[in-house]
Parts: C-alpha cells; sequence; structure tokens
C-alpha cells in the first residue's frame, strides 16, 4: 500500500508481469513490421518508461520521436485535449506506431490520430500500455494493448496521480 498526496493505492500489476507482457508486444511488432522502418510516436510524459521498455526490446531499425498531450486534471478527464509540444518532422508515407500509457476515454488519442492521417502516413497503429474498455467515448482501434483493465485509477509505471507516482515501477490502483 503506498499514499500519494491524499490518496491510497494498492499494488495492481507487478514489474515481472508488466516487463513480460511489453517483451510480448514488441516481439509481435518486429515481427508485424519486419523490413519495415517504422517511427514510434511516444506521448509523454506517461508513457516514457514503456516506451523505453518496449523499443528496447525492439530490433527492427526504427526512429523515435515525442511529443506532449494534457487531458487530465488530477482524477477527472477535463475533455479538453490541447497539444503542446513535437510532431516537427514529417511522417508523409512512413509507417507510424502510436505509443500511448493508457486509453481512457479515447478523446487524447481521437485528437492525435486525426492530426497524424493529415499528414499523410502510411499507416498508423497504436501501442498503448492500459485500456480502460468502459471508460471509452469514441470507437479507436488499438492493435497493442498491453493490459485491459477495470475503470478505475492507476499510477506509477510512468502514469502519475497529480504529477506523481510517475516512477513506481509496477503499478498501483486507486484503493
Ligand atoms: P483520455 O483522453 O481520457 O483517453 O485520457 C488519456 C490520458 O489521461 C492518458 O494519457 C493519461 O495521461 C491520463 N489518464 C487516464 N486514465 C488514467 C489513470 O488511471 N491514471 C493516470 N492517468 C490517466
Amino acid at each position: 500500500m503506498i499514499n500519494i498526496l491524499d490518496k491510497t493505492f494498492v499494488p495492481f500489476i507487478s514489474r515481472s508481469s508488466i516487463e513480460s507482457r511489453i517483451a510480448e508486444l514488441a516481439d509481435q511488432i518486429g515481427k508485424d513490421y519486419a523490413g519495415r522502418n517504422p517511427v514510434f510516436i511516444v506521448v509523454l510524459n506517461g508513457a516514457f518508461l514503456f516506451a523505453g521498455e518496449l523499443v528496447k526490446n525492439i530490433s527492427l531499425t526504427c526512429e523515435i520521436t515525442f511529443i506532449r498531450f494534457s487531458s487530465y486534471s488530477q482524477t477527472e478527464s477535463t475533455g479538453n485535449v490541447r497539444q503542446i509540444i513535437g510532431m516537427e518532422e514529417s511522417i508523409e508515407n512512413r509507417d507510424i506506431i502510436i505509443v500511448e500509457d493508457i486509453v481512457d476515454t479515447g478523446l487524447t488519442m481521437a485528437h492525435l490520430l486525426k492530426q497524424i492521417k493529415d499528414r499523410s502516413p502510411k499507416s498508423v497503429e497504436i501501442a498503448t500500455l492500459l485500456h480502460k474498455p468502459e471508460a471509452l467515448k469514441t470507437p479507436i482501434d488499438m492493435r497493442y494493448v498491453g493490459f485491459e483493465i477495470d475503470n478505475k485509477f492507476v499510477v506509477g509505471y510512468g502514469l502519475d496521480y497529480d504529477g506523481f507516482g510517475r516512477n513506481l515501477d509496477s503499478l498501483y490502483v486507486l484503493a
């Protein structure tokens, strides 16, 4: 059990389970993209640990770039999606894999997908560590999903509660 600010969280998914699942996703991506040179677009801040672990396990010749959005205020989605930084380079005719920590309502991802598709990539797929199917408000096609979880607030492994908890090496859920 851990406390972050005013909330208590309990262990949810262990580091070893997360890492072995990420290795499986990496393996799948390696097979699916054999002979190609994808561009991983990592959505900061939450996806930084997931992305690091994922790309370490991928031996494709690939590019990795970073963008940043914000849609969350404490534990409630604001519904406002804003692009803050990134996406300067051309992605025209490239195979894109978006790397996200969690798809919750899907509003952030829908917004990002539109922006990416407007730039004429060859293909776009999504790799997300977590997905909350019950929370989804708009249909999103996710090819690589680490874990489907209940609609509960989680922290750790890159995900934060009000800025804290990203460094935890496993996932915790609100008690
Ligand atoms: P969406 O637009 O509702 O899908 O929200 C996506 C973003 O909200 C994610 O990239 C996270 O930064 C944040 N988020 C959603 N659920 C959680 C959670 O349970 N813990 C921490 N952050 C979350």
